[in-house]
């Protein structure tokens, strides 16, 4: 799994060097279907209960699920997140990250970087012997404390040789047990935050989610493992610079 997170992280590290407005979502989804092959892996998106394509491309009110298309160019102020899930030698890899699209308004900014902050605080909260259900608890206090709203209807998930499975990763605060987290286990932390309600629908196509106010909507994602004294992120990017623990 730590080869594929690497991947994951590569792949992200190659889809920032061509964000610019003008580059269409679909010539996103080529470059990571070429270099996905050139690796030996496999995208696991493409034909995913039927997902068109080999990465998803989520710009400004989408949530999440963006299909890429030749038609839709980035544009100037857009902020677009491509998350990415590679599988290699038959273990997979999921992350994400919301990029500017050349200079964005200072709201559009403002909130990239609180759901960029609200994805580390739930992932410092991870270690043996902390609840699944601390993700939330790091996340939802916060995000709301900025004026922001944590998106309900998508969650995070363990995965492994499998896609997505147990444990659901609420980024909300929930009530209930939750998992006991043990070394070995790995799964993903993504927070969708909208700068309006955390309300969601879906369009006709079946996948693209949309905020229910047409407001903006962020989300980054790392894969991550349980280590025996605390928590290994598998997906970090390059050049990626955590915050400041707060
Ligand atoms: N990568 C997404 C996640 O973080 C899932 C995408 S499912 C797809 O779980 F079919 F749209 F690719
Ligand atoms: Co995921
Ligand atoms: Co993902």
């Amino acid at each position: 799994m730590r080869a594929a997170g690497r991947l994951t992280a590569q792949l992200l590290d190659q889809v920032a060097q061509i964000i610019a407005p003008g580059v269409s979502t679909g010539e996103i989804d080529q470059l990571v279907d070429k270099l996905t092959s050139d690796a030996g892996a496999i995208s696991a998106p493409f034909g995913y209960n039927g997902f068109p394509a080999h990465c998803c491309t989520s710009i400004n009110e989408v949530v999440c699920h963006g299909i890429p298309t030749p038609e839709r160019r980035l544009e100037q102020g857009d902020i677009i997140n491509v998350d990415v899930t590679p599988i290699l030698a038959g273990w997979h890899g999921d992350a994400s990250r919301t990029f500017f699209v050349g200079e964005v308004s200072p709201e559009a900014r403002g909130l990239v970087q609180t759901t960029y902050e609200a994805m580390w605080r739930g992932i410092r909260a991870m270690k043996p012997g902390a609840n699944i259900n601390d993700v939330g608890r790091a996340i939802q206090p916060f995000v709301e404390s900025r004026g922001y709203s944590v998106v309900r209807e998508f969650t995070g998930h363990g995965l492994g040789r499998k896609f997505h499975t147990s444990p659901t990763v609420f980024h909300h605060t929930t009530l209930g047990a939750g998992v006991l987290l043990e070394a070995g286990m790995a799964f993903t932390i993504e927070p969708m935050i909208n700068a309006g309600r955390w309300k969601t629908r879906v369009l006709d196509d079946g996948w693209t989610a949309l905020t229910i106010d047409g407001q903006l909507s962020a989300q980054f994602e790392h894969t991550v493992v349980i280590t025996p004294d605390g928590v290994e992120v598998l997906t970090l990017g390059k050049t990626e610079t955590p915050p400041a623990p707060a």
